[in-house]
C-alpha cells in the first residue's frame, strides 16, 4: 500500500520537522545562555541559523503554494446561499 505525496507535502513535512529539532537547538542554547554560559561562539549557533533559513524557504514554499492553489482553482464563497430574487 504506497501514497504518492505531492513535492509541497513533502516540504510541508520536512518544515515540521525542522521546527521540531529547531526548538531542540534553540533551547540548547538559550538554556545554558540563562545560567550565564556564553553561547554566543557556539558552533551550534550556525546550525540553528541554518534551520532557520530552511523553515523560512520551505515556510515561505508553502505560504506561496498555498495561495497558488486558491488562484488557480478558485472556489465560489461558502456560506448560506443567496435568497432567490423576486
Ligand atoms: C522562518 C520563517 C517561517 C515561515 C515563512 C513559516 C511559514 C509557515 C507556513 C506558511 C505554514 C503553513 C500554515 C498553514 O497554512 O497551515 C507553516 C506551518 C508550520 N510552521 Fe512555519 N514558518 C516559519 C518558521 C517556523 C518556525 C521557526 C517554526 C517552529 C520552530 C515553525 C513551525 C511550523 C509548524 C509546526 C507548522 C505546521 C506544519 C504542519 O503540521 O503541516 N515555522 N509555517
Amino acid at each position: 500500500m504506497s501514497r504518492k505525496r505531492s513535492l509541497t507535502a513533502w516540504v510541508r513535512i520536512l518544515h515540521r520537522w525542522i521546527s521540531m529539532l529547531f526548538v531542540v537547538v534553540a533551547a540548547a542554547l538559550i538554556v545554558p545562555g540563562a545560567f550565564g554560559v556564553d553561547t554566543t561562539t557556539s558552533p551550534l549557533g550556525l546550525v540553528a541559523l541554518l534551520m532557520l533559513v530552511l523553515l523560512a524557504v520551505s515556510g515561505v514554499w508553502t505560504a506561496v503554494h498555498h495561495y497558488a492553489v486558491k488562484l488557480r482553482h478558485p472556489r465560489r464563497r461558502s456560506g448560506v446561499p443567496a435568497a432567490p430574487v423576486g
